[in-house]
């Protein structure tokens, strides 16, 4: 998608319109490998390389959310991308594909990261807060981020991206370990670990709230200049 015809379309900023139709719903992506018993697990998740990581996804049962599940969602994208994306939660349809952002939000994903001329297959790693669907959409509970946590903490690690994209207030709330509110956290860099973190708003929010697509639009720039500004300061330093 061409950035300047996104951004032609709104006065204000880009308006990532929807263009095509969302895909049918195929066969579930299954996660890398088989799953194992969490008894089984040899390696504690911190420790844990790509495919026990998946694997231990796939079987997990640590909180209640497994009786409800079609699929667990693991990730997608680049695991050795420069730009890793975190959402909250899968939806129907990530639930019933097994991949992260595949509905309405996740065209909107899409068109975001178009915008700045990135793919999913290349340029970043997508995955959620939670790996399985609250059912009817609702809200993560504690209890489940805190089971689930360890998963996002080991792709963080794993993937090692130059920085991350936190999409609203689960994966920044969760990610920063802090209960502020969106508004309050946008504009600033934060650090998860030693990697630079900016937080925008949830595409799901934004499909709401058409008229904030302007404020995402400014913090994508924001992401973007501070990662040349990093990149840079890196480069001049070797
Ligand atoms: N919303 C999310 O946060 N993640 C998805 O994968 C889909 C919708």
């Amino acid at each position: 998608m061409n950035r300047d015809a996104i951004l032609a379309e709104m006065g204000l900023g880009p308006v990532w319109k929807l263009r095509r139709p969302l895909p049918a719903i195929a066969a579930p992506v299954v996660p890398h490998a088989t799953p194992v018993a969490p008894e089984d697990q040899a390696a504690p998740i911190s420790r844990m390389g790509w495919p026990e990581l998946a694997s231990a996804v796939a079987g997990c049962s640590a909180c209640g959310l497994c009786d409800s599940r079609k699929n667990t969602v693991f990730g997608v994208g680049n695991q050795a991308a420069p730009w890793m994306v975190v959402g909250e939660a899968p939806g129907a349809e990530e639930d019933a594909r097994g991949e992260p952002f595949v509905g309405q939000a996740g065209q909107l994903l899409d068109a975001m990261l178009a915008a700045l001329a990135l793919t999913r297959e290349r340029d970043v790693y997508i995955t959620n807060v939670l790996k399985c669907r609250p059912p009817g959409n609702r809200n993560p509970a504690p209890e489940e981020v805190a089971q689930c946590s360890g998963y996002l903490t080991r792709q963080v690690a794993l993937v090692n991206p130059r920085l991350l994209l936190l999409m609203g207030r689960f994966a920044a709330q969760t990610l920063l370990g802090t209960d502020a509110s969106i508004a309050s956290l946008r504009g600033r860099v934060h650090k998860v670990g030693s990697t630079p973190a900016i937080v925008t708003y949830h595409p799901a929010y934004l499909l709401r709230t058409p008229l904030d697509k302007a404020r995402a639009w400014e913090d994508l720039l924001f992401a973007r200049a501070n990662d040349k500004r990093l990149q840079s300061a890196a480069t001049a330093s070797t």
